[in-house]
């Protein structure tokens, strides 16, 4: 019995079961299998400790939680940009197209640097380890080789992650620009052929076809794409109908397309594999599109209102039964924290419901069951991982956090001490921040976390 083969959990346990549904368990246990990192059992509510370890044949280490500890799953960000994350909280003055003409695409452009690549990518991936992002869905940049770096960098930090070789190939500066739609084709397949090679069996990393948005693709190179992530059976990522200019502007460049959706369909890009981040202008019709398609949605609320592009209304797409999931759109959004996204969606919700204040029919802002699913289980199944990850049943892989809100272990939560499990939960969503995770697991390994160690 030297070698510890499971890690067994004994306390508070909360997870989503579905998008209304949060289940808080009380005295329960979740064993977790350390050789595979993933779950190989959840029993709630059980009084007799020692007599349930018994049972078990192998040897084991018990992690008892305090009353102000419980598990919570691994935060899942469905959109992010790395190699904006150094100019994050900076530049907040413009609107979309003139932030990136005047920002984005310069910082960006730095990244042919495999050393800048090398410093910046190790600040972000640890940064939002620390900040509880177990997986993160990112857009990278142009620069094959800076790609190569960032996905080393994440399997070296051991998040769980897809990362998208950027694309652009027109309507940008010379400085930052493909030579063409084939050489933009020809250094997404190496990105992808590489990525794939350094999976290992866990497959923690996914290669995910990325073109930046339409006003940057050619119809050759959209179409190219489309064609390379069914070849691959790979998932797809892009920004849609997230500014009133840039809609106006894409619709101009496309005008054979119906309306900014159909501009993806009509290139092979929309199906449930993809996600679009933003969505905050779309009419009911590009909604029941994305609902056919079973295309998913990254609802980036921070940025919406930092760019003030708009407040979307996740409401209308989740009536629709359209994915969706949260993202931190760095460095549109100015924080790096999946806590961040709960709290922008809630405040984007409570502005929706403001704005409905006068209108004769009901709506509701988004409660805490949905809050926690939009960020751990709807993030999943944006993604097309809602039987790896996104809540603790059994067979998922243990991609965790251990929460901690006694403040003398750091945690920037103070309790009046008498909180109902529930009230607990909330207080980490709202007032909690990365002192409040006492550990992060990746598929069952620890890759982070304000405590020193397991121990
Ligand atoms: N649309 C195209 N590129 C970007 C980007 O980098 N950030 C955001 N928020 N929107 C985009
Ligand atoms: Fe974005």
């Amino acid at each position: 019995m030297a070698f510890t083969t499971l890690n067994v959990f004994y306390g508070t346990i909360v997870h989503s079961i579905s998008i209304d549904q949060l289940e808080i368990a009380s005295n329960s246990l979740l064993v977790v299998d350390n050789d595979k990192g993933v779950i190989v059992s959840f029993e709630r509510e059980v009084n007799d400790v020692e007599k349930f370890l018994e049972k078990l044949d192998r040897s084991y280490k018990l992690f008892r939680l305090t009353p102000e500890q419980f598990l919570f799953p691994g935060l899942v960000d469905t959109h992010a940009h790395a190699p904006q994350y150094l100019f994050a909280g900076s530049g907040m003055d413009l609107q979309l197209l003139d932030w990136l003409n005047t920002y984005v695409f310069r910082a960006e452009s730095s990244f042919k640097s495999s050393q800048v690549a090398k410093d910046a990518y190790t600040k972000v991936v640890s940064r939002f380890l620390r900040n509880g992002t177990t997986t993160c869905s990112w857009f990278a940049t142009i620069h094959l080789e800076a790609c190569k770096i960032l996905v080393d960098t994440i399997q070296q930090l051991g998040q769980r992650a897809y990362v998208g070789k950027v694309n652009m190939d027109q309507n940008s500066p010379d400085f930052y620009i493909e030579a063409s739609a084939q050489a933009s084709l020809d250094d997404t397949r190496a990105f992808i052929e590489y990525t794939l090679e350094k999976q290992d069996q866990q497959k923690l990393i996914t290669p995910v076809v990325t073109p930046r948005f339409a006003i940057t693709c050619s119809s050759e190179l959209m179409q190219g794409l489309g064609k390379l992530a069914q070849e691959y059976k790979l998932p797809i990522q892009t920004h849609l109908c997230e500014n009133q200019n840039e809609i106006e502007f894409t619709c101009s460049l496309f005008p054979k397309s119906k309306n900014y959706t159909s501009i993806y369909a009509d290139h092979g890009l929309l199906g449930d594999k993809s996600y679009m981040a933003h969505c905050v202008y779309m009419t009911d019709e590009e909604i029941d599109m994305l609902a056919e398609y079973n295309t998913g949605i990254s609802h980036c609320a921070n940025s919406n209102f930092s760019l003030h592009s708009g407040v979307c209304d996740v409401r209308r797409f989740l009536n629709k039964g359209v994915k969706v999931g949260l993202g931190t759109d760095v460095a549109g959004g100015f924080a790096p924290s999946m806590l961040d996204a709960i709290r922008s969606s809630f405040f984007a919700s409570k502005c929706t419901l403001m704005a409905h204040r006068d209108r004769k029919e009901k709506y509701e802002h988004l409660g805490t069951s949905e809050l926690v699913y939009l960020a751990t289980l709807g993030g999943a199944r944006v993604l097309g991982l809602q039987e790896t990850i996104g809540n603790f049943a059994v067979g998922k892989a243990f991609d965790a956090l251990v929460v901690d809100l006694n403040s003398e272990n750091g945690s920037s939560v103070d309790l009046m001490g008498h909180e109902t499990p529930l009230q607990k939960v909330e207080k980490f969503l709202f007032n909690g921040n990365d002192q409040s995770l006492a550990h992060v697991f990746v598929q069952g390994r620890r890759v982070a976390g304000s405590a020193s160690s397991l121990e």
